[in-house]
């Protein structure tokens, strides 16, 4: 690796991937190559192969999926499962027939059986069922880590997957429809305390567990995997700490400054009632997160605000 080597970034203008470019940009290299999913449809083969023949970086990384909360994975199952196989098969495959050296693979932590021991470590991987709300976009993350790791142990190649836990931070989707918890619940807190306080209306009973690291602590580990050798094909990125929904909600009020109410709605699905990482192995090898969670929902929020007028819409078909 050097400043000058070729780095394609797929979905480099999504959330985790605008945070990679911006931090490469950053720290100096200066070959980065990003195309939107207009230019370069990454489920057509044909097109993603004569791609790389034409571009053939050095070093890829997959930021590109199809991804979203628990509402937009059950009513889309078919889109969750094919559509992130075919990004990333096509991307690996690629990557290998092109004697790409390096490739990093963005996973998800509910790629983990539903009920394993927490907090979660890597081997927990297939020791059990999956969470069913999410479980099209997890056996699509779970054939792309095994090809990984298959392209590792069959011809030794720096290939790797990163399982992130729950991201948030700028360039954050607020779409109520398609968003994860964290943005969805900046946008009900803003819009009730603009809405003169109203009570706010959340999912579930807010007792589950779950863990969120800010998205440039995510691009800081993508990078850290780029610039060393990772001894094994798959590694945990989270903080290693976390918060009941209730706690997070309250946390966000405070942020935002709603005084209003909050309801919630215990028809809604909870989800797996628990979900940290053991993140001991990226650790051990020198990564940790910077942002605290306060600080980086704070920076969200701002975000929030000054591009209140152009939130991200997903389109679903
Ligand atoms: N967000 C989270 O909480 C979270 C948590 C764990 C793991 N992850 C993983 O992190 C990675 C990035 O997630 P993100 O939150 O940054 O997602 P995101 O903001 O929705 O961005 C996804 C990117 O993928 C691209 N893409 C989607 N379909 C494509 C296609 N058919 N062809 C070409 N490009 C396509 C989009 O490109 P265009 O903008 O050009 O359409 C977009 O830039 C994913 O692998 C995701 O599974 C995310």
């Amino acid at each position: 690796m050097s400043k000058e080597s070729k780095i394609y970034i797929a979905g480099h203008r999504g959330m985790v991937g605008s945070a990679i470019w911006r931090q490469l940009t950053e720290k100096g290299y200066t070959h980065l190559i990003g195309l939107t999913s207009r230019e370069l449809d990454l489920k057509d083969q044909k097109a993603v192969a004569k791609f790389f023949e034409t571009e053939k970086p050095d070093v890829v990384i997959d930021a590109a999926a199809k991804v979203g909360g628990i509402l937009a994975n059950n009513s889309y199952p078919y889109q969750f499962l094919m559509e992130n196989m075919q990004i990333q098969n096509n991307l690996i495959d690629s990557s290998l027939k092109n004697d790409i050296e390096k490739f990093i693979f963005l996973g998800s932590s509910c790629i983990y059986p539903k009920l394993a021991p927490q907090p979660l470590k890597e081997e927990y991987l297939l020791t059990d069922s999956l969470e069913p709300t999410n479980e099209w976009y997890a056996v699509a993350k779970i054939t792309g880590i095994k090809a990984v790791e298959s392209i590792r142990k069959q011809f030794d190649k720096d290939y790797v997957s990163l399982m992130p836990t729950n991201l948030y931070g700028t360039h954050d989707n607020f779409d109520l429809n398609t968003s994860h918890v964290l943005p969805a619940m900046i946008r009900k807190f803003h819009e009730a305390k603009e809405n003169d306080h109203a009570p706010v209306t959340l999912w579930g009973s807010g007792t589950p567990m779950r863990e969120f690291l800010f998205v440039d602590d995510m691009a800081g580990s993508v990078i850290f995997a780029l610039e060393n050798k990772l001894p094994e094909h798959l590694y945990n990125v989270g903080t290693g700490v976390d918060l009941t929904i209730k706690d997070l909600a309250e946390l966000i009020q405070k942020v935002t400054g709603h005084t209003g109410e909050i309801l919630w709605d215990s028809e809604k699905p909870d989800g797996t009632p628990r979900k940290l990482m053991d993140v001991s192995k990226m650790h051990e090898l020198g990564w940790k997160h910077k942002v605290e969670l306060e600080d980086g929902i704070t920076k969200t929020y701002h975000w929030f605000l000054d591009n209140i007028n152009s939130f991200k819409q997903v389109k679903m078909s």
